[in-house]
């Protein structure tokens, strides 16, 4: 395949699976819409996400051959934890960003308050849709739900942000760079892989590790990018305001190593995790032309 005929079947891909867990987050708010706070969550979840965790979680299953309703259920509550930590991450506490997705941030409609509510609503909701999910069984219920805490929590996504923040204003070496995005981004990127293997139950032994493999670093990989873009791309192509990791004195791949060699690193970072889906078995197409989106022409 062409790269360019790679990226339209991804984009296609994308496209489907952000429709598939657009409406599941729309059906999960309607059963909540009336009130404030009820149009601040609906606000901050649906729109124009690239829904890139559901599209790996979809990938993976075809990877793994699963049927995608049994991955419904975590494809909706990997995003909702994504959009809380996105509302949260705007604060004015944290990066003060204005601009989300192409719409002014969800502090800037609703006021800071009911914000961080919304946030914390969605994290529960996330959780919640799990529980009741119509094809998982309890065991695979609570382990998925184990995996989404912890890499959500205290060692995952929130850790990262804390130390993102306290970074501010520092040059740490790459090796404390690195940490934070792992921690910030990758944690909770790697959990869509790790919670479809755990709705999946017997997927063979190499197509697991591989898969596992790729999980631990592809999370890097979209961090590292997201840094880059956030030097070379237009506020309007991606809607959040360029500059903000600069004009918040943060730390980046940019910052810390240079453009040059920032590329380079997501271009190695890139080649390996196509290496370990080489080890995944024949059904990982999908996640190889989503690692090529990520570490070369984007989403
Ligand atoms: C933005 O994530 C935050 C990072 C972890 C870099 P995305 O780039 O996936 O944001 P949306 O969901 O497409 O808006
Ligand atoms: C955010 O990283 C990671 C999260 C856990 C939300 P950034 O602060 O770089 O994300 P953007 O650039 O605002 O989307
Ligand atoms: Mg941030
Ligand atoms: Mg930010
Ligand atoms: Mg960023």
């Amino acid at each position: 395949m062409t790269a360019e005929a790679d990226a339209r079947a991804v984009a296609a891909f994308v496209a489907e699976c952000a429709g598939r867990v657009g409406g599941d987050i729309e059906r999960q708010l309607g059963k909540h819409r009336d009130g404030e706070l009820a149009k601040a969550v609906l606000y901050a979840g649906t729109g124009e996400g690239k829904r890139i965790r559901p599209a790996i979680i979809y990938a993976t299953a075809q990877a793994a051959g699963l049927d995608f309703s049994r991955v419904d259920g975590v494809a909706c509550a990997v995003e909702l934890i994504h959009c809380y930590s996105l509302i949260h991450d705007d604060l004015p506490a944290m990066d003060d960003d204005d601009l989300r997705r192409g719409k002014p941030a969800c502090h800037k409609v609703f006021g800071e308050a009911l914000a961080i509510l919304a946030g914390d609503a969605m994290q529960a909701l996330a959780f919640e849709r799990i529980a009741c999910d119509a094809h998982l069984g309890a065991a695979q219920k609570v382990e998925t739900m184990r995996i989404l805490a912890a890499t959500s929590g205290l060692s995952g996504m929130a850790c990262g942000q804390a130390l993102d923040i306290r970074a501010a204003g520092s040059q740490p070496d790459i090796a404390h760079l690195e940490h934070i995005h792992r921690l910030k981004t990758g944690t909770l990127m790697s959990a869509c892989v790790t919670m479809t293997l755990a709705c999946a139950g017997g997927a063979p032994d190499a197509v697991q590790s591989g898969l596992r493999a790729w999980a631990a670093d592809i999370g890097l990989c979209f961090q590292i990018r997201d840094d880059i873009l956030d030097v070379e791309n237009e506020t309007a192509a991606l809607g959040k305001p360029r500059g903000s990791d600069r004009r918040q004195h943060k730390p980046t791949y940019i910052s810390v190593l240079g453009a040059e060699r920032a590329r380079r690193e997501l271009e190695q970072l890139g080649a390996r995790c196509l290496a370990q889906l080489e080890n995944a078995g024949g059904g990982c197409a999908m996640l190889r032309g989503i690692t090529r989106c990520i570490a070369g022409q984007g989403l």
